[in-house]
């Protein structure tokens, strides 16, 4: 197949990222090769590399007709750029190619499922929508989308759904050899459902039942499912939009819900024992996870926020950036993430502090400082009512860390960090810890601050777009508090 417009923006991604420096990118957090980026799809280990395609529009860096983008890497950190994968170049994705997924087909070929999106004129002033999900299939390189799509079509969703909120199939292989996959969909009342589609062939598609339901608490539509067993329980991520401030769990707006509970694959059951937010910071979204050949469970989502999307000009000639990848455990029923190990050989520089006496005079330590860092901090609050690691500071710009040690809460504060958005500067996250000790891992890249609370129990991304020369940390204590640090550059 010789797809012209897929062809243009190969064309056009070559030419334009060598208009981009290496020092103008985070050093170990995929960015598009050009242009706009937003969800990771179809992230997965596939003939002995990492996979990673994106949500993509290379020509500017605004939302645009969707591509999909597409990187490889050896190491979760460093990716090599490949041609885009997807182009709408299709009468039934012309409007876009939407997020999905991939799995390893039953011949080995590489098999993609997307949403594809059409939108079409029927007269001056009205248009119908159509989301429906296709196929490809390739070979790690090359992809081909297959002559029977749509393979899901608008009409294969139950009554009462909307057939324009019809998105984002996560796909997987039952132990029983049939392969499932759940698409958010739209009810009558606006509220976001998991419908489940089984298939021999991932060809043809039989709709099965409602595999979750929001029950009205969980925002409205349900975006980037992904769903995966580990550890002995099963694991639902959904992206809703439009969530209400609940309890420092979930903030307003556009969030991750993680449900952990238990399947059964012979009837599909899937059963809510908890949920949780995937992250408690402002900058992470839809996110996707795959299984490592060495056992692990890896997670990644995208480190921005819609809500905050129109702060850059769209001439910037990228936008948009992955989180760190994660490795998953679960704990009592809970999400842990931490920092794929990987990240361990990047490190140089040890910098060691053990038992630094803190009040409220702020105190930079010798060798503490820089953009590019893996930080360990060990916090004994004694009688301090609030601890703060100001990063990413010079004299205009920080953004602050805060744990309140008496509230078992942490929080990020970046209205400082020279960002826009009023209603995005400030997350917080609850805490187990009761007795004023807290382990804190902090990693920042070029343009995003990861903090890993209490050996990943929590997690807060936050995206800063401050200056790079706001190299200092700073630390103080409302009362006195005692501080082992361990840091590493990165
Ligand atoms: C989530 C999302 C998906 C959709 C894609 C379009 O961020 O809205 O639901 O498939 O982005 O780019």
């Amino acid at each position: 197949m010789d797809s012209q417009l897929l062809n243009k923006a190969r064309e056009y991604e070559l030419e334009k990222e060598k208009l981009i420096g290496k020092e103008d990118r985070p050093a170990f957090h995929m960015t598009p090769r050009v242009g706009w980026m937003n969800d990771p799809n179809g992230f997965c280990f596939y003939k002995g590399e990492y996979h990673m395609f994106y949500q993509y529009y290379p020509y500017k860096s605004v939302w645009g007709p969707m591509h999909w983008g597409h990187a490889v890497s050896k190491d979760l950190l460093h990716w090599e750029y490949l041609p885009a994968a997807l182009a709408p170049d299709m009468p039934y994705d012309s409007f876009g190619c939407y997020s999905g997924n991939s799995i390893t087909y039953k011949d080995g070929r590489h098999l993609i499922i997307y949403t594809s999106v059409v939108k079409n004129k029927i007269d001056e002033n009205t248009e119908e929508e159509f989301q429906q999900q296709s196929v490809a299939i390739g070979d790690g390189r090359e992809y081909k989308k297959a002559a029977e799509n749509p393979v899901i079509t608008t009409d294969m969703i139950p009554e009462g759904y909307s057939t324009v909120d019809f998105r984002d199939p996560k796909i997987w292989k039952g132990k029983d050899g049939i392969y499932r996959v759940i698409i958010g969909a739209k009810d009558q009342n606006g509220l976001g459902h998991l419908l489940l589609y089984v298939s021999d062939d991932c060809i043809t598609w039989k709709y099965k039942k409602v595999f979750l339901k929001n029950d009205g608490n969980f925002g409205t539509m349900w975006e980037c499912p992904d769903f995966f067993e580990f550890e002995g329980k099963a694991v639902v991520i959904v992206s809703p939009i439009g969530m209400v401030e609940t309890d420092f769990e979930y903030p307003d707006g556009n969030g991750t819900v993680c449900f952990v509970g238990t399947y059964d694959e012979e009837t599909d059951t899937f059963t809510v024992e908890n949920h949780q937010a995937v992250d408690y910071g402002a900058d992470f979204y839809a996110p996707e996870s795959a299984d490592a050949p060495d056992g692990r469970h890896i997670i990644i989502g995208w480190a921005q926020n819609w809500a905050t999307i129109n702060e850059h000009s769209e001439d910037d000639s990228f936008f948009g950036q992955m989180s760190l990848p994660r490795e998953i455990s679960i704990k009592n029923n809970r999400l842990y993430q931490l920092p794929v190990k990987e990240i361990e050989e990047c490190r140089y520089d040890k910098v060691e502090y053990k038992n630094i006496s803190l009040s409220d005079e702020e105190v930079s330590l010798d060798g503490v400082r820089g953009r590019f860092l893996d930080m360990e901090l060990e916090i004994s609050a004694n009688d301090a009512t609030e601890f703060v690691v100001s990063l990413a500071k010079n004299k205009e710009n920080k953004t602050d860390f805060i744990y309140k040690p008496k509230e078992s809460l942490v929080m990020v504060d970046r209205s400082m960090s020279g960002a826009l958005n009023e209603r995005f500067h400030q997350r917080c996250a609850k805490i187990s810890s009761k007795d004023g000790h807290l382990k804190v891992r902090i990693i920042m890249d070029r343009n995003s601050i990861e903090i890993f609370i209490e050996d990943g129990r929590s997690v807060l991304t936050t995206a800063i777009t401050t200056d790079l020369d706001a190299e200092d940390i700073c630390f103080k204590a409302d009362g006195s508090a005692i501080m082992n640090v361990t840091k590493y550059s990165l």
